[in-house]
């Protein structure tokens, strides 16, 4: 199953791609899990990114495409993948749809999660992501067992720079201006299938495994 996971910054593309992941046996490839671990390493594609994704404005296109097409070449693609945050804009689902023409590929499914601003707002500002682990959690939805620490792991939660009010805002701005016309791209292509980002986890993760299941893609 070849999978794109489109939707606002909030929408729960990462929550649900973890899940799903493990559930159909497929990489999760997350553009923001990569740009942020090269920031980490002190890489110099992190120092440049940095820059970028501090203010939520877009990494520009070359850097991510290039990110993509390199990881799509390794063996463990073979039997599908699950892109969350990817494409993000116009010409990075261009240079993706060219990528996966060169092996006579396609995606299968655009999960459109539509999902409102005040929530999406909610859940970035209450979000903590565990130091060592990388695990999300929400400090009133989904808290971990002891304040500040990772249940899985025992590291300590931190909240991501972008993570900020203001810098949040201006993510959803940029989504709107920037990747939301994805939506009319995938849908002219006839893959476009739309949810609700509004849902519990449990509730949307049921939906889309049944969606998959209807599609049979899985
Ligand atoms: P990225 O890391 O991709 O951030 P994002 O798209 O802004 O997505 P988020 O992780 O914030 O949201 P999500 O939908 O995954 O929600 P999540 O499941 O985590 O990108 C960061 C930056 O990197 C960008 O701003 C840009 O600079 C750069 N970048 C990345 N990709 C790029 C690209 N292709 N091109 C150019 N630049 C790029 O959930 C959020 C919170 O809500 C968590 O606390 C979670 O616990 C909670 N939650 C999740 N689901 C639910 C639910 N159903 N109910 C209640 N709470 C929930």
């Amino acid at each position: 199953m070849k999978l794109v996971l489109l939707g606002p910054p909030g929408a729960g593309k990462g929550t649900q791609s973890v899940v799903l992941a493990k559930k159909y046996g497929i990489p999760h490839i997350s553009t923001g899990d990569i740009l942020r671990e090269s920031v980490k390493t002190g890489q110099p594609l992190g120092i440049k990114a940095k820059e970028y994704m501090d203010k939520g404005e877009l990494v520009p296109d070359q850097v991510v495409t290039g990110i993509v097409a390199e990881r799509l070449k390794s063996s463990d693609t073979k039997n599908g993948f699950i892109l969350d945050g990817f494409p993000r804009t116009i010409i990075q689902a261009m240079e993706l749809d060219k990528a996966l023409k060169c092996i006579e590929s396609g995606i299968d499914i655009v999960v459109y999660f539509a999902t409102s601003t005040d929530v999406a707002i909610e859940r970035l500002t209450g979000r903590r992501v565990c130091k060592d682990c990388g695990f999300n959690y929400h400090i009133k939805n989904i808290p971990p067992k002891k304040e500040g620490i990772c249940d899985k792991c025992g590291g300590v939660l931190f909240q991501r720079n972008d993570d900020n009010e203001a810098t949040v805002r201006n993510r959803l701005k940029v989504y709107d201006d920037q990747t939301k016309p994805l939506i009319d791209y995938y849908n002219k292509q006839g893959i476009l299938k739309k949810v609700s980002g509004d849902m519990s986890v449990n509730e949307l993760f049921e939906v889309l495994s049944k969606l998959f299941k209807d599609a049979r893609v899985t």
